[in-house]
């Protein structure tokens, strides 16, 4: 099958039993209930003593066991129960089996940050003298960790415009031990083509590592897509309202070393498991993300259509705007929705500062995805440690404003822009 029609025969199932009937999320996603069902539905671990109807949190290190013998099973995997919760938490794997129940993964694991979650998916895959080849445009502590942490180590970072297929290919060699990307970059707002570039990875035998934390995956199918491991920053539209930091790494089995490497290496070594408590709220959230999720990038599409007629925005950035370059690979791997993130420009970084001063409802904050809307000046922040070059190579602009739009009415949010712009001297 060429290319084309094997996207398409993927594109074009959409999941049966959507309670939300008529959303067309991308990718053909194998699921036997609608997305909120799984995420308010999927069963505990085991019965609570109580019958408790949320997963308690399991505020414990150590879990005792009746026999030196069951002791000895746990420990060395022959039964899969926790005990200590360095490695395996009850409340975390409830968080886990329902990440798992939701995407259809082999393993599930999480972590105290996204970060942390990306961190294990490389350390499961490289060694000295291989190398990682991904995307010029990246998140900044992602860069970091890739130049600077594994550079230290011997990890070769090899960036490239993805763009450019054929230099995609043409920097994968036999040392290569992924392809790493994420599906929309920001500031710069640009799609990966998952099929296409899947091909690429596979073709030469080396996993595709998406970080997925720009459109929930409950919207689309990675793995239809080709996606052999997801990394998601669940601090983001999981969390459910900015309440606590995580990362998943969802492992869709096809490389076996992955799974088998951070459930019996690293999750031991390295030590950055998922607290309980932040699972439990995690949990909470995702129970609430679809609803959450639905209001927020309806708000992001309205304000982008509502921003194109103020004239002191220079460009608005949404791949839900049917002009935009990437709004059809978008709406074929995505669905109908396009996130919650935009950017806009202005004249410059001191118009930039003094909209961002001026503004009275959205928060000057980092962060995507809370419930409050936020904005924020990537190139003098998140990029800020980056010199000018760098940051002219990776297409970051002093002139570019992030907004994570929020669970507001879209009136007010659009409002607070219009009064901040309208101030500018
Ligand atoms: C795309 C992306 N990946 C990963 C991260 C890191 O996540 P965390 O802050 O949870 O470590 C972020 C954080 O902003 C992000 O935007």
């Amino acid at each position: 099958m060429d290319q084309e029609n094997r996207s398409e025969s993927l594109y074009r199932n959409r999941p049966d039993g959507s309670p939300l009937g008529g959303v067309n999320r991308g990718g053909n996603v194998r699921r036997t209930k609608g997305v909120c069902t799984i995420a308010i539905d999927t069963p505990l671990p085991r019965q609570d003593a109580y019958g408790a109807i949320a997963m308690p949190v399991y505020h414990t290190a150590a879990y005792e066991f009746k026999t030196a013998k069951d002791m000895a099973d746990a420990f060395c995997g022959r039964v899969v129960a926790p005990d200590y919760s360095r490695m395996m938490n009850p409340t975390v794997m409830h968080l886990e089996d329902t990440v798992r129940a939701l995407t259809d993964a082999a393993n599930v694991f999480a972590f105290g940050t996204g970060m942390a979650a990306i961190t294990n998916a490389l350390l499961a895959v490289v060694e000295a003298g291989k190398n990682i080849v991904t995307s010029n445009h990246l998140f900044g502590n992602t860069v970091g960790l890739m130049k600077n942490t594994l550079g230290r180590l011997g990890v070769e970072t090899r960036m490239v415009n993805l763009l450019d297929l054929e230099a995609v290919e043409a920097a994968i060699d036999e040392g290569t031990a992924c392809l790493f990307l994420e599906i929309v970059t920001n500031p710069q707002m640009e799609v990966a083509d998952l099929a296409a570039l899947s091909d690429i990875a596979h073709r030469h035998g080396v996993p595709l590592i998406a970080d997925t934390t720009i459109i929930p995956f409950t919207e689309f199918s990675a793995k239809a897509l080709g996606v052999d491991i997801e990394v998601v920053s669940s601090t983001k539209y999981i969390s459910g309202g900015a309440t606590s930091l995580g990362g998943l790494v969802i492992d869709y089995g096809h490389f076996l070393q992955v799974g088998v490497r951070i459930r019996s290496e690293l999750i031991f070594n390295v030590g950055c498991y998922m607290t309980p408590h932040a699972a439990y709220m995690q949990s909470l959230g995702l129970e609430t993300l679809e609803a959450r999720y639905r209001v927020q990038s309806a708000n992001a599409l309205a304000l982008a259509r509502k921003l194109r007629g103020v004239p002191e925005i220079k460009r608005v950035n949404y791949i839900g705007l049917e002009d935009n370059p990437f709004y059809a690979l978008a709406r074929r791997q995505f669905g109908e929705t396009s996130g919650a993130m935009l950017t806009i420009d202005l004249a410059d970084k001191r118009a930039c500062f003094h909209f961002i001063d001026h503004l009275r409802l959205i928060r000057r904050a980092t962060n995507l995805f809370d419930n409050k809307s936020l904005a924020i000046h990537p190139y003098s922040t998140i990029f800020g440690p980056f010199s000018r070059s760098q940051k002219e190579a990776m297409d970051v602009k002093d002139t570019t404003i992030r907004l994570s739009v929020g669970l507001e009415d879209v009136e007010d949010i659009f409002a607070d822009i219009v009064q901040a712009v309208e101030s500018l001297p």
